[in-house]
């Protein structure tokens, strides 16, 4: 089970964190992978004027937005799942 962990700090929230959650939410589902990911949040992970930021198993991703998230998720997933 892969682990993707969203910052759900202020400073991430403002750039659009639940909305990062939402679409991760929507992907998961269209690609039925509820049984292979899950999706949580975490506290300010010190990295704010990087944000929004999350985790893919341990590595850290900045800069993630509500328009980049399914380019990188497609990236981390397949890299990750054989
Ligand atoms: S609020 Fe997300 S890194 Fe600080």
């Amino acid at each position: 089970m892969k682990k993707i962990i969203i910052c759900v700090g202020s400073s991430c929230h403002i750039k659009g964190a639940y909305e990062i959650i939402e679409i991760l939410k929507k992907i998961i589902n269209e690609e039925r992978l509820e049984t292979e990911i899950e999706l949580g949040a975490s506290f300010c992970q010190g990295k704010c004027t990087e944000g929004v930021v999350l985790k893919f198993d341990q590595e850290i991703v900045t800069k993630v937005s509500p328009e980049n998230i399914r380019e990188l998720f497609y990236r981390e997933f397949n890299r990750g799942v054989n």
